[in-house]
């Protein structure tokens, strides 16, 4: 047990899928793992551990921003062994060419600030994908038929940003989607030399305001999953 994750130890699994809402992490593991049982349930932050294809994971949820998830990944990585932590989440297209539904895959995570900037002071780090996990993802996603996309986003502090001029500078360096918490699950995993990638839905769309309609976004977050566990396990 940590201060955020009651799980015991060997509760969690190496492979660790991540969504920002623990209501999502609970529908995620009741549809997708066998077994699924409950290993966190502390500050209502749900956990599942199951298997898929014979195989263990855990489904665990992050929270909104890099500060929370930045909370059990730390725990994730040095009390529970996790390996492999893949993020499945929403994101804000920032291209033309990005649509609603695309799926992005993570190269790199821009960021201002994360929890780990005052370790880096003067120094820009670039916080970037595992490299196999990021192949078998854009394969698994290709496999699947989904409109993909892969490069760098933005991971931002703010949901309600009030800096059109940053919106506006990270379009035109080719940033393809905005969200809240990519760039220090890479930062921890280089770290602590684990695996982690992030693999997005665009859920709604800067420039044309465009928004998914609730009625998609279980199918969507159901086609994360399914692309998270194949690049996983591939
Ligand atoms: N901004 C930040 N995070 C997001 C957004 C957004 O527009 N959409 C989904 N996650």
């Amino acid at each position: 047990m940590t201060i955020h994750i009651g799980a015991k130890p060997g509760e969690i699994a190496e492979t660790i899928l991540m969504p920002g809402d623990p209501y999502r992490a609970k529908w995620a593991a009741e549809t997708f793992l066998k077994d699924a049982v409950l290993v966190n349930e502390v500050r209502g932050m749900l956990g599942f551990t199951g298997t898929w294809k014979g195989n263990r994971v855990t489904i665990q949820g992050s929270g909104m921003g890099m500060p929370s998830l930045s909370i059990y990944v730390n725990e994730l990585i040095r009390d529970h062994n996790a390996q492999t932590l893949i993020r499945i989440g929403s994101c804000g297209g920032m291209q033309p060419h990005v649509g609603i539904r695309d799926v992005i895959i993570a190269m790199t995570a821009s960021t201002i600030t994360s929890p780990s900037s005052a370790i880096f002071r003067e120094v820009n780090y670039a916080p970037v994908a595992d490299w196999p996990l990021l192949r078998a993802a854009v394969a698994a996603a290709e496999n699947r038929g989904a409109k993909t996309h892969v490069g760098g986003i933005y991971s931002s502090d703010v949901f309600y940003a009030e800096r059109d001029d940053l919106d506006a500078q990270m379009v035109r360096h080719g940033i393809l989607a905005v969200e809240m918490e990519a760039a220090e699950l890479y930062t921890l995993a280089a770290r602590h030399g684990r695996r982690a990638l992030a693999v997005l839905t665009v859920s709604d769309h800067l420039q044309t305001g465009e928004a998914l309609p609730a009625e998609d976004r279980e199918k969507t977050f159901g086609d994360m999953v399914k692309i998270a566990l194949e690049a996983a396990f591939a």
